[in-house]
């Protein structure tokens, strides 16, 4: 299958274009910076709204894995752009696949949709919804485009609320959650981490390798599968900073963690500690197979072979 990605330079890009490949897919992949692929790529502004048509015409996707976007700490520094490319950019891909009669579109939410007057332990698929970060709202707004799309226009559009998303080959920056990232090169390289929330700050978490899984089995479901057309809430396990210095701890005795928290401990304060993903689990087979313990060794293991390479 012909399938194009948008934002592929990323964290979720890096892992889900050789998956996509694995899987016998001819993948173009897109980013506002340069890629180096072992497949097609192309440097696309996903706010060129011409540019995009015009590749999607020529290309002709299958499927569209939509990631381009900004983060949610960067989105609180640069607002105004964190919303042309989380939701304008969002509508425009929306309505050129709906021109172009693309068959399937991935896009993925954020648990930032959720805020203050939400539940925060197994935060229930539909609930109050009051993000307090510009990153959430425009997510929120999408989610509700994305089922408008479906509903207005039949476009089969698929689309995952991701907690923070754990993944050893990249150092993600501008999201609240980088800090599950950070710790572990920190651990490697300095035996030390300074972290910008405080130590129970609990948060849903999910390994790069489950995300990846999940957008796959969410995008192969039969559409009669679905009853969720905004976006499934999903994770795979939930942990505290402190917890994870502590796991890290196990493999790495001497490592030390220190606790400043920054303007992302309000945003990781109005976040579930939770999330409830049964709709997910009953619709298209949903299940984790990672815990902290099994993510530990993963990315302990994994880290320095990415270093070295
Ligand atoms: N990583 C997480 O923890 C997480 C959690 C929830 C949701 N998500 C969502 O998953 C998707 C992918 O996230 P990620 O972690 O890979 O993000 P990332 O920040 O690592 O990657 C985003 C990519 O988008 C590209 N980009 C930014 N502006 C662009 C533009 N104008 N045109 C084209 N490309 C542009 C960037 O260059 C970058 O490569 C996003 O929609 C994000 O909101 C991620």
């Amino acid at each position: 299958m012909r399938v194009l990605v948008t934002g592929a330079g990323g964290q979720i890009g890096q892992a889900l274009v050789p998956a996509l490949l694995q899987r016998g897919d001819e993948v173009l992949a897109t980013d506002i910076r340069s890629l180096t692929y072992p497949t097609a790529t192309l440097q696309l502004d996903i706010l060129d709204e011409k540019h995009f048509r015009a590749v999607l015409r020529e290309w002709k996707p299958a499927e569209v894995y939509h990631l381009a976007a900004f983060l949610s700490a960067r989105s609180e520094y640069e607002p105004q752009r964190g919303w042309e490319v989380n939701f304008m950019a969002t509508w425009q891909v929306f309505e050129a696949c709906r021109a172009e009669a693309v068959q399937r579109v991935f896009w993925p939410s954020s648990i930032a949709v959720f805020g203050p007057h939400t539940p925060r332990e197994a935060t229930p698929q539909y609930c109050p919804t009051d993000p307090i970060g510009l990153y959430g709202i425009a997510k929120l707004a999408g989610e509700r485009l994305a089922e408008y799309f479906f509903r207005r226009y039949a476009l089969d559009i698929r689309s995952l609320r991701f907690p923070g998303v754990v993944g050893p080959a990249h150092l993600p920056q501008g999201g609240t959650t980088d800090f599950a990232v950070h710790m572990f090169y920190a651990a490697l390289r300095e035996r030390r981490y300074k972290c910008y929330l405080l130590p129970d700050t609990r948060l849903p978490m999910i390994y790069i390798d489950d995300a990846v899984r999940a957008i796959l089995k969410l995008m192969e479901a039969h559409p009669e599968q679905l009853t969720v057309r905004g976006a499934y809430n999903i994770q795979g396990m939930s942990f505290s900073p402190r917890e994870l210095e502590l796991e890290i701890q196990k493999a790495i005795p001497d490592f030390k963690c220190e606790y400043e928290p920054d303007f992302r401990q309000a945003l990781a304060e109005s976040w579930p500690i939770s999330v409830d993903d049964t709709l997910a689990r009953r619709d298209w087979g949903w299940h984790p197979t990672y815990d902290l313990p099994a993510l530990c060794e993963a990315m302990l293991k994994a880290i320095p072979t990415y270093e070295s390479s």
